[in-house]
């Protein structure tokens, strides 16, 4: 009895699993089902992006590529010539970013480019 009571909590526990790593895969293949891009916030969702993935490159000081991303006025440059979203993007023609790095996910590219489709609020 006791051995037949494990055995089958360890296959609803598989099968638990089983199905949690199908809803990620899901997740990755269809990532605006469930990204939420509304009222993007420049401090709460964009500028904690460029401190994680970017800023140990572009922060005042490092400067890599002559870039700086410390501030709402360092960020704006990059955004009137597109170099910001077409190198996390990937798109041709510009250094993709973050350098060396994997690209960010899909659902944060989103967020980040529908600030900027707001019209880039300092918020
Ligand atoms: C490991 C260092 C490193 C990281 C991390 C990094 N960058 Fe860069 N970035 C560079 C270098 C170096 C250049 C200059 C590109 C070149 O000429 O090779 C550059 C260039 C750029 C450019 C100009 C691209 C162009 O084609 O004009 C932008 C915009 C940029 N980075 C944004 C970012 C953003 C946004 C992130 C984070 C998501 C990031 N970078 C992460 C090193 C880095």
């Amino acid at each position: 009895m006791k051995l037949t009571a494990i055995l089958w909590s360890l296959l609803v526990m598989t099968a638990l699993m089983i199905s949690s790593c199908y809803y990620d895969v899901e997740e990755e293949l269809y990532p605006s089902g469930n990204c939420d891009t509304e009222n993007m916030s420049f401090s709460q969702d964009v500028m904690p992006v460029f401190n994680q993935n970017c800023n140990i490159c572009h922060a005042t000081g490092v400067e890599q590529g002559n870039i700086i991303l410390d501030t709402y006025e360092d960020v704006l440059p990059h955004l009137t010539n597109g170099a910001l979203l077409g190198s996390i993007r990937h798109d041709n023609g510009f250094e993709p970013m973050p350098q060396g790095q994997p690209q960010l996910s899909a659902c944060t590219i989103e967020k980040i480019a529908a600030w900027i489709a707001d019209g880039a609020p300092n918020n």
